[in-house]
C-alpha cells in the first residue's frame, strides 16, 4: 500500500516499514550458509543513503568475508562466536579528521547543482571552524573552550573536542549508517547483530584500519537457524516526553502485544 502525502510525496508502505522493524533481532547463532549473489550488495546500497551530519559521508564500512579476518575479529570481540559463524562481518568506521571531506563533498554537490557555491563557501566556514584540528588541535582546544563558555549566554555549536570528542561525533555518524544496514538486511530476510562488545585497536589491527578511524560497532550478517525471540521495551510513556521533560506523551500503542 502506498500512501501520497499532501505535499505529493509518496510514503512507502509503513504497514512493510513496521514488519522489517520487527523483522529485525538480535542473532547469537548463524548458519554457514552464504548470502545469496547480489544480496549483500543490495543491502550496502540501501546503507549508503544513511544520512551524516553537513553529507560529509566520513563513514565507511569494511565487509569481512575472510575466515582469518573473521577469527581475528572474533578474537577483538572477546570470543563472541556469531562473529566467526556468520558469513560475513561488517564494520563500520568513520574517519575522525571530520572536516578531510568537506572539499570533495562540496566539489560533488556543486557539480550536482545540490549547493549552491555561497553555500558552500558559509559551510566551508562553519565546518573548518567546528571541526578544524590545525596545530596539533590547539585551535580546536581554544574553540571548544571558546564556544563552550560563550554557549552560558547564547547558542553556539558543539565543537567536538579530543580524541574522545571526535570520536562521538563520528560513532553518531556511523550508527546511523549501521542501523540503515541492519534494517536493510532484514527487509532482505537476512539477520544481524550490532555489537559494541569489542576492542576497538584490535578490530583496526584485524582489518588494517588506520588510527584515524573509529569503531562504533560490528555486525554479523546471514541467516539465523530460526528465528530470535522479540526482545522486550519499556512501556513508551517512559520513553516519550511531551514539549518538556517530565510530561507523559501518551496515546502510543505498543508494536508487541
Ligand atoms: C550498540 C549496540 C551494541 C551491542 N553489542 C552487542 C554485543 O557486543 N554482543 C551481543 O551479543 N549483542 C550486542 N547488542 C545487541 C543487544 O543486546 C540487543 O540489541 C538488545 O538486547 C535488544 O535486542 P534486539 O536487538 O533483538 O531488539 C548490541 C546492541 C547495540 C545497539
Amino acid at each position: 500500500m502506498i500512501e501520497v502525502h499532501a505535499n505529493g510525496c509518496q510514503f512507502a508502505d509503513v504497514d512493510a516499514l513496521r514488519r522489517i522493524v520487527l523483522a529485525r533481532r538480535s542473532v547469537r547463532r548463524f548458519l554457514s550458509n552464504p548470502i545469496p549473489e547480489g544480496i549483500l550488495e543490495n543491502v550496502l546500497a540501501i546503507t549508503q543513503r544513511a544520512p551524516t551530519g553537513y553529507n560529509l559521508q566520513g563513514w565507511i564500512a569494511i565487509i569481512v568475508t575472510d575466515s582469518e579476518v573473521k577469527s581475528k575479529l572474533r578474537k577483538a570481540a572477546f570470543n563472541q562466536r556469531q562473529v566467526e559463524d556468520a558469513p560475513a562481518v561488517v564494520v563500520f568506521a568513520t574517519d575522525t579528521h571530520v572536516a578531510r571531506n568537506f572539499e570533495s563533498t562540496a566539489a560533488h554537490a556543486l557539480d550536482l547543482g545540490h549547493w549552491s557555491e555561497s553555500y558552500v563557501k558559509y559551510l566551508r566556514r562553519i565546518v573548518n571552524a567546528v571541526f578544524g584540528r590545525e596545530f596539533f588541535g590547539i585551535g580546536n582546544f581554544i574553540r571548544w573552550a571558546g564556544t563552550r563558555s560563550l554557549s552560558f549566554f547564547r547558542p553556539m555549536p558543539m565543537v567536538p573536542f579530543g580524541d574522545a570528542g571526535f570520536a562521538g561525533y563520528g560513532w553518531k555518524q556511523s550508527s546511523l549508517a549501521a542501523q540503515t544496514f541492519m534494517l536493510a538486511a532484514s527487509a532482505h530476510g537476512l539477520d544481524t547483530c550490532p555489537m559494541e562488545g569489542i576492542d576497538e585497536r584490535w578490530v583496526r589491527k584485524a582489518v588494517g584500519l588506520p588510527g584515524n578511524y573509529t569503531i562504533p560497532m560490528i555486525i554479523p550478517i546471514g541467516f539465523a537457524p530460526e528465528p530470535a525471540k522479540l526482545s522486550p521495551r519499556f512501556p513508551p510513556e517512559k520513553i516519550f516526553h511531551r514539549d518538556c521533560y517530565g510530561t507523559v506523551f501518551n496515546g502510543i500503542g505498543s508494536l508487541i502485544v
